[in-house]
């Protein structure tokens, strides 16, 4: 079956995100459509699909039209019968029965210490609260661009080492498994890369994986990291997405950084499932 026609796709802000209305994602099975959403993705960073209605098999067959989906880290935040299947919630706390945490509170971009870091990143929005818990999303491109001269010249080609949580990191990561933690690894990543699809140069940053710069001090490199994340996260830079229900928001993560927002009250649920979508390894802008 082919999909509806007439659905439409408008841009969000100039620089980031499309808005897809009018598009029932479970029947989309044509080619074409698959396509111009792809590409959609690439020019846009971000798509949001309004009034969708996906259990969590419909869910991850939507995401696997943007690619291969890619396993989660913690098997406790995934659905017991869709192991592909995450979740963010409201009730996730940083050890079975530990104290609640909100994962994903500081920008990020996501898995960035793992060899071939999810190029994309999906959530559809379950349960939802009265107000706030939107999600932010920053373009690091266009940032990158805005940089002066000297700043691209002084970065690009430099290396960092991400790691599962840097002893900088800002935020409370969940707990793993000695099963979970014997998976890990950690990956010299640029600094600078190029978009794998546009070929734009963009800062990858992720303040809670960079351990440090490789060849530089760290009393230059944590500066450096920190100005160049303020610099990015400006509003400028800044789509803020307010859920709706029926919301599903799929993300590139090389070019934007994103976070969560815990600003809601913590008695009503915030549910999201999640899926990532495997990537390749980042190539450098040098
Ligand atoms: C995430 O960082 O993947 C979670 C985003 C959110 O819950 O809004």
């Amino acid at each position: 079956m082919s999909a509806a026609l007439d659905y439409t796709v408008t841009s969000i802000t100039q620089h980031t995100g499309a808005e897809v209305c009018g598009l029932d994602l479970r029947e989309v099975r044509d080619e074409a459509t698959a396509q111009r959403l792809r590409r959609v993705l690439a020019d846009k960073g971000m798509i949001v699909f309004r009034d969708q209605t996906l259990d969590p098999p419909a869910f991850q067959r939507a995401v696997a039209m943007f690619g291969e989906i890619m396993p989660q880290t913690v098997a406790r935040f995934t659905l017991a019968d869709h192991p592909l299947v995450g979740f963010v919630s409201s009730e996730d706390t940083d050890k079975p029965g530990g104290v609640r945490i909100v994962r994903g509170e500081q920008y990020h971009t996501d898995h960035s210490f793992a060899a071939a870091p999810p190029a994309y990143t999906s959530l559809f929005a379950v349960a939802l609260p009265s107000v706030g818990g939107d999600t932010q999303f920053c373009n690091a491109l266009d940032a990158y661009d805005d940089l002066p001269v000297e700043t691209k010249r002084k970065i690009d080609g430099l290396k960092v080492l991400h790691v599962f949580k840097s002893s900088r990191s800002p935020r409370k990561k969940a707990e793993l498994t000695a099963a979970e933690k014997a998976k890990l690894v950690e990956t010299v990543q640029p600094l600078v890369l190029k978009h794998p699809v546009s070929g734009r140069k963009g800062l990858y940053l992720n303040t809670a994986h960079m351990e440090r710069i490789l060849d530089m001090a760290d009393a230059e490199a944590f500066p450096l990291i920190d100005g160049l994340m303020q610099h990015v996260i400006q509003p400028k830079y800044e789509y803020r997405h307010k859920w709706r229900a029926g919301d599903m928001v799929i993300w590139d993560n090389r070019t934007v950084l994103h976070q969560a927002n815990g600003d809601y009250d913590p008695a009503e649920k915030r549910f999201l499932y999640r899926v990532m979508v495997r990537g390749t390894p980042l190539q450098s802008a040098d």
